[in-house]
């Protein structure tokens, strides 16, 4: 099977069973199909031999001097820069066939890891146990090579690093060097966290998403949960835009109980002195997996939100080209929370090409958009939508924000202003394609909503009002008003390049159509379509019906397709994040708190020894007939 997609089935592969998946929850399965291997579990060294491995034993945790040179946990998005075959990166992944299918650079996401697998102790006890957590955070770039026996390995490289919460970063767009990132200690930036999901850019660097960010300040002295202490919005130093926006982007006392903030002054909302830390956080950054020494770039205009991933299409005369050929870039990007929305930005360079070899990049320049959903006529499942325009030409948000630094640091307030729609937690996006071309469309997760319960909703602070009320009932494309599955929407903007003003949507599946069925699947999540038509989707929730969660495949060029199941991880983990290399035969997902590190439910990936704590690990998946993944 060669797998391309021409004149034969995309998918036939024999997918796993629920029999087979609803059995041994501490292992993976697998279609009989494929083979799978584990790579860089949290704690292997990201080069050979250059610090102690952590492999699981409890009486051995990494230590603050070792885990800033180990690959960290949490792994989530991810992606494969190809060497070629000198072993050079040429800083691109386009004209694919030249690089190498079995030497790469992989960049991996760290989203998060529980203080308790971390540590083995609820909190933080000192600034080194800190350390220890902001080094396990943030991405790991790491050389991988296939031998000749079929396994995937770490090499040496120049270029390997880590890049954590402690790393020097700098801005770049609208907002860098605006009076919104200063602190007056003058502190450089430093550091990414809870790094969700990933996309490539056509220029070979690798863009990672800033997520739950607010989660790891708090206010000192708030160490036992104490309500008693002053909340952040009461401190006088803030105005009171900046009040707004640490209730709007969810900061609160003790945020995700990481305590971060009783150590270190960054993350303590009540430190004058960091007065702006948390506006340093909540982009999309960009790093150059060919070039350690570059510092990574968080670019500004592209928005400020829980990023979870980003998807680049590419755009030349106004149509769709393939990703790597020169054009204007476009990023399609979700902000997940409930009731969050979905962003799209389109860059002013009309040659991508051009603009990197001028020193400009892309993502600098360019305009911001947010979603306004249409709803669909009674009964359907299908409609348009228009693009609103992030910008402070409109009159409203030239009232609410004194500058263009101001509006993107708080993008989701003036997103409220213009009145986008409010969605079931938009997750990754995906741009579509068939038979080797995209076709204008873009492949959407929205994972769920346990709060879409019919009534009406209050957002606090949002101005010029004072405050928005939304509907808590089914709004454009989600239409199920109580929502535990989630679905997947596919938009096209018209004119099928990427660019129009407005656009059609329909929802490409109900995940709850797939309840009690052989093919069931629940909250989608990471999102990835080959150019062939293939959509591969990774599972975040408890799935129905005595299951992990589980990787499936559509084969998007049929009507109504059905989820095809290629793989469940273990109990307790989620399938995050997804890779190819340049020929689509070997695949890279993850296993995201595999038992959700407690050893008595599953080591993976040791053996079962109820010791073990089980690690966060890089599965790769082949085809045993080495023909393309997902067929
Ligand atoms: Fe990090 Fe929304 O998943
Ligand atoms: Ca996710
Ligand atoms: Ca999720
Ligand atoms: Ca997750």
């Amino acid at each position: 099977a060669q797998g391309f997609g021409r004149n034969q089935d995309l998918i036939d592969f024999k997918t796993v069973s629920l029999a087979e998946a609803q059995t041994d929850l501490a292992s993976p399965s697998i279609s009989d199909d494929y083979e799978y291997q584990v790579l860089i579990p949290w704690g292997t060294p990201i080069e050979p031999g250059i610090v102690r491995e952590f492999d699981g034993d409890p009486n051995n945790r990494p230590t603050s001097a070792e885990a800033p040179l180990q690959v960290g946990i949490g792994h989530d998005g991810m992606w494969y820069f190809p060497l070629d075959d000198q072993g050079r990166g040429r800083g691109s992944s386009f004209r694919r066939n030249l690089f190498s299918s079995n030497e790469g650079m992989l960049c991996v996401n760290h989203e998060f890891g529980q203080t308790s697998t971390v540590l083995g102790k609820v909190v933080p006890e000192s600034l080194d146990d800190v350390r220890i957590m902001q080094a396990v955070h943030g991405v790991s770039v790491v050389k991988i090579e296939r031998a000749g026996n079929g396994r995937w390995d770490v090499a040496a490289s120049k270029n390997a690093r880590r890049i954590t919460v402690n790393t020097p970063v700098a801005f770049s767009g609208p907002v860098a060097g605006s009076e919104q990132l200063d602190n007056e200690n003058g502190n450089i930036p430093l550091g990414t966290v809870n790094n969700c999901g990933s996309g490539p850019t056509p220029w070979g660097t690798y863009l990672t998403c800033e997520e739950n960010f607010n989660g790891y300040f708090g206010v000192q002295g708030s160490i036992n949960g104490s309500d008693t202490v002053p909340q952040p919005e009461t401190f006088s130093f803030r105005d009171a835009l900046s009040v707004q926006g640490l209730d709007r982007y969810g900061f609160d006392n003790d945020g995700f109980n990481y305590y971060w903030h009783e150590f270190d002054g960054r993350f303590d909302l009540s430190d004058e002195e960091y007065a702006n830390e948390h506006k340093r956080f909540g982009w999309i950054v960009e790093i150059d997996p060919m070039n350690a020494r570059q510092v990574p770039t968080k670019r500004t205009a592209m928005g400020r939100f829980k990023h979870e991933a980003v998807a680049i299409g590419t755009s030349r005369r106004g149509r769709a080209v393939p990703f790597g050929t020169d054009g204007q870039v476009v990023a399609y990007m979700g902000d997940d929370e409930r009731f969050d929305y979905c962003y799209r930005f389109v860059s002013d360079e009309t040659s991508w090409q051009r603009a990197i070899a001028q020193g400009r990049n892309p993502l600098d320049f360019g305009k911001l958009f947010v979603a306004k959903f249409f709803e669909p006529a009674e009964g359907s499942l299908e409609g348009r939508g228009e693009w609103l325009e992030i910008t402070r030409n409109d009159p409203l948000l030239a009232a609410a924000f004194k500058d263009d630094a101001e509006m993107l640091v708080f993008t989701r307030i003036a997103a409220d202003i213009l009145g986008a729609t409010p969605m079931d937690r938009p997750e990754w996006t995906t741009i579509g394609a068939r038979n080797g071309w995209p076709d204008g469309s873009v492949y959407w997760t929205l994972t769920n909503n346990s709060r879409r319960d019919g009534g009406t909703g209050f957002r606090p602070g949002v101005s010029p009002s004072g405050g928005q009320s939304f509907n808590l009932g089914a709004e454009g494309p989600n239409t199920e008003v109580d929502n535990p599955d989630g679905y997947i929407l596919k938009t096209t903007d018209d004119g099928r390049g990427y660019t129009g003003k407005g656009f059609s949507w329909e929802v490409f599946i109900l995940a709850s159509s797939t309840r009690d069925t052989e093919n069931v699947f629940t909250d989608p999540d990471a999102a990835y379509a080959d150019p062939f038509g293939r959509l591969f989707i990774g599972t975040d929730g408890g799935q129905p019906n005595g299951i992990n969660n589980q990787l499936v495949v559509f084969d998007t060029t049929k009507p109504d397709a059905e989820p095809q199941r290629l793989f469940t991880g273990v109990d307790g983990d989620e399938i995050t994040g997804w890779a190819t290399t340049p020929d689509y035969r070997t695949a890279f997902t993850n296993s995201q708190h595999p038992g959700n590190g407690d050893p008595s439910v599953t080591n993976f990936p040791a053996p079962r020894d109820n010791f073990t704590i089980p690690r966060d690990c890089t599965v790769v998946i082949r085809r045993k007939d080495g023909g393309v993944v997902g067929s």
